[in-house]
């Protein structure tokens, strides 16, 4: 038996990472037991539906033409086909099957069965199955949980760093640029990269350039209580001189020069610069796969401007996502060895122990 180090100098085992087993167990305790954040509100206007697939469960998230949210089992209830593909802003009032075209008003009653009359089925007993769903400046968080955890709760629980961020009127903001990638790797192992910047120095070169202290290998500046880091130089990443993007509104100047970043157990990450909020979200597809959806946030008033162009902001941000998602590609091949059974945590990895811990007392036993 190799040497055991204390708990919180060793990370998670291969087993934690890619078995089968402890998947299943995170998909019952921690997936569709509490809340998960799915996408934000404002991409579903009145008519709208969006697809997510929440630890493989497929969602289907809509906004009725009242404005209400509905997060509605994404299968038809005749014989169970799956209703939608993806996002849709066709604005109608309804969702019809593609098999036999039974048809499901945006709320999920059924409202048509083409070739059957009213004797045939019992429209009013076949609604879609629903989920819980809650809005919360902006952010949508759905439960599978027959009984979810009182929300409130659940957010001051596994949210505080979020919390911490609620000065900054996320709900006031909308999505201008969505993009999506496929990481072949485990999602915690994606969570740990982006709890340290033991790594930036050598991974990142065009974000130490902007933000100093990562070159410490310092994720957290410990010299202030905001949680803040600063920004050197053009971080409203890559703006050529006139073309600077206005400040997120309501932002003092050290907030607008500063980055403020979070993670919300499970599956979210919050970036704020100044100029765009960013949300990432994780989708686990398994143990070995987890799409990574990132959506950048700006002010409405910003994004109907003339001169709004978020692709310098978009880029930067995908650049340094795709640099992540590398390595974490790199970590999941190389737990994959028989040869790894734990890796070290540092002082300087203190966000990544917290987040094990944090997982573990989550998770429980195996
Ligand atoms: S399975 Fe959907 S209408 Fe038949
Ligand atoms: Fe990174």
């Amino acid at each position: 038996m190799p040497n055991r180090l204390p708990d919180d100098t060793r990370t998670l085992t291969r087993h934690d990472y890619l078995s089968d087993e402890v998947y299943e167990i995170e998909r019952a305790r921690i997936f569709h037991r509490g809340w998960m954040f799915a996408a934000r509100g404002d991409r579903l206007q009145p008519g709208n539906r969006t697809v997510v697939e929440l630890a493989g469960e497929s969602v289907l998230l809509t906004r009725d033409l009242d404005g209400a949210l509905h997060a509605l089992a994404n299968v038809c209830r005749h014989r169970g086909a799956r209703l939608c593909d993806q996002h849709n802003d066709s604005g109608q009032g309804s969702l019809m099957c593609p098999y036999h075209a039974w048809t499901y008003a945006l709320d999920g009653r059924l409202i048509a069965t083409p070739h059957l009359d009213d004797t045939d089925v019992d429209k009013a007993s076949l609604p879609l199955w629903a989920y819980h769903v809650r809005e919360w400046h902006g952010f949508v968080f759905v439960s599978l949980a027959k009984e979810p955890p009182a929300f409130d709760e659940w957010l001051g629980t596994h949210c505080a760093d979020l919390l911490a961020l609620e000065r900054f009127d996320m709900g006031a903001l909308h999505v201008a640029h969505t993009s999506v990638s496929d990481v072949a790797a485990n999602w915690k192992i994606i969570v740990e990269n982006y709890q340290e910047c033991l790594h930036c120095t050598r991974v990142h070169p065009e974000l130490v350039a902007v933000i100093p202290l990562y070159r410490t290998g310092w994720v957290i500046d410990l010299s202030r209580d905001d949680g803040g880091v600063a920004i050197e130089g053009d971080y409203s990443t890559g703006y050529a001189p006139g073309h600077a993007m206005p400040p997120l509104p309501g932002l003092s100047e050290l907030d607008i020069n500063s980055y403020y970043g979070c993670t919300a157990f499970p599956n979210m990450f919050v970036d704020i610069s100044g100029t765009c909020a960013v949300v990432t979200s994780l989708f686990p597809k398994g143990p070995h796969l987890t799409t990574l959806v990132m959506e950048f946030m700006f002010a409405p008033e910003v994004i109907a401007g003339p001169d709004f162009d978020p692709t310098p902001i978009v880029e930067f941000n995908e650049l340094v996502a795709a640099q992540d998602n590398l390595v974490c590609e790199r970590v999941h091949q190389g737990v994959s060895s028989l040869a790894f059974d734990t890796g070290v945590l540092t002082p300087k990895d203190q966000l990544v122990i917290d987040f094990t811990q944090h997982y573990l007392a989550a998770r429980g036993p195996v």
